[in-house]
């Protein structure tokens, strides 16, 4: 499945992506409010991942590929998380920081949260996000999520924004 934005197109991962995908994830800035860069074999674990979803049929994410240049610039989809002892479909995302601030990401977010409700039926999605991360708050808020509340992921404080099946009906169909 290929999402489509005005400047990005949303297709699923490759093997090929994987001397891009490690230059990004050994990248601090991209990495940033995570565990720090990858290594390459850390990048390749994360793709034999995602392939893995994709193959599977589950929620997965998409490389990010500027229309302007056909560069992948980054990824935004869905993660499988454990979050109090509930299994639960993340938004995520990440963008080279060359990129920042011109709504490329909320841009794929919108694609991909609509994806997720139309097309894969998701009943409830949410977004983690480390409490300083201002812009990837931003980015939830333009996605239509609201804080739901404070939780412990991974040993950090961690925001959990959300947004139902509902309201996106409401709001976003
Ligand atoms: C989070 C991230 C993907 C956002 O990508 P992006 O394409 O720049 O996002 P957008 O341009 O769509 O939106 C960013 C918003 O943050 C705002 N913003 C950025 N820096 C800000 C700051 N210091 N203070 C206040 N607002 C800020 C921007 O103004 C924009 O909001 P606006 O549209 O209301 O003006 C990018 O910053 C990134 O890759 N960060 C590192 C990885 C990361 O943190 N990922 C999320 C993990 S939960």
């Amino acid at each position: 499945m290929m999402l489509e934005t005005p400047r990005l197109i949303l297709r699923p991962f490759t093997t090929e992506d994987l001397d891009r995908m490690a230059e990004l994830m050994a990248n601090k800035d991209f990495m940033r409010f995570s565990m720090g860069p990858l290594t390459r074999e850390q990048t390749q674990a994360f793709l034999d991942k995602v392939i893995g979803w994709d193959r599977d049929g589950l929620p997965s994410q998409f490389a990010m590929i500027f229309r302007s240049s056909g560069a992948l610039g980054g990824y935004c989809g869905f993660f499988h998380h454990e979050v109090d002892g509930k299994m639960e479909i993340e938004i995520g995302y990440r963008l080279d920081s060359n990129f920042w601030n011109r709504g490329l990401t909320t841009e794929a977010a919108r694609a991909v949260r609509d994806h997720g409700f139309r097309d894969l039926k998701l009943d409830y999605v949410i977004s983690l996000i480390h409490p300083e991360n201002i812009p990837s708050r931003r980015v939830a808020e333009k996605n239509g999520m609201t804080l739901e509340r404070e939780t412990t992921f991974r040993g950090f404080r961690t925001f959990v924004f959300s947004i139902t099946r509902q309201r996106w009906l409401e709001r976003f169909s």
